[in-house]
């Protein structure tokens, strides 16, 4: 079934030059980009985006490295868009994700770990509303 996910590639990636990277593995699998901006995040999107985190001892370390720089904020289209990009990127802590995925491949972090995917059609649908809202 065709879905749509709020894909982001964080300043982390962007300042080490891995955006072209990570976009063409999601390209090559077979996801389409619908929308696509460069950002610099500001806090409250970033509050909003992360509601579910707010509260964690960490969020403010997160936010404040979700904007040491632009981001790419992007929306993938394509059967099953949510799970796949979850899959590409691997899991959230970099030094255990598996090699093969986007994070297993270019992150040693728990934090400044490249991208951020839609963990569901509900928060695909909330997320894509907060960055896209005119889509
Ligand atoms: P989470 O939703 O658990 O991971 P994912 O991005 O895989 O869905 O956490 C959101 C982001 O918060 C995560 O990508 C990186 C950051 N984060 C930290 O900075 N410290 C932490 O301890 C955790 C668990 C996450
Ligand atoms: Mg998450």
């Amino acid at each position: 079934m065709s879905e749509r996910t709020l894909v982001l590639i964080k300043p982390d990636a962007v300042q080490r030059g891995l955006a072209g990277e990570i976009l063409s593995r999601y390209e090559r699998k077979g996801l389409r980009i619908v929308a696509l901006e460069q950002r610099n995040a500001e806090g409250s999107v970033l509050d909003e985006h992360y509601a579910e985190h707010v509260e964690k001892p960490w969020y403010h370390e997160l936010r404040d490295f979700m904007q040491t720089g632009p981001l790419l904020a992007f929306v993938l289209e394509g059967d099953s868009a949510v799970s796949i990009v979850r899959a590409l990127n691997g899991a959230t802590d970099g030094r255990k994700a598996e090699p093969g995925t986007i994070r297993g491949d270019f992150s040693i972090s728990n934090q400044a770990n490249l991208v951020h995917g839609s963990d569901s059609l509900e928060s695909a649908e909330r997320e894509i509303g907060i960055w896209f809202p005119e889509a």
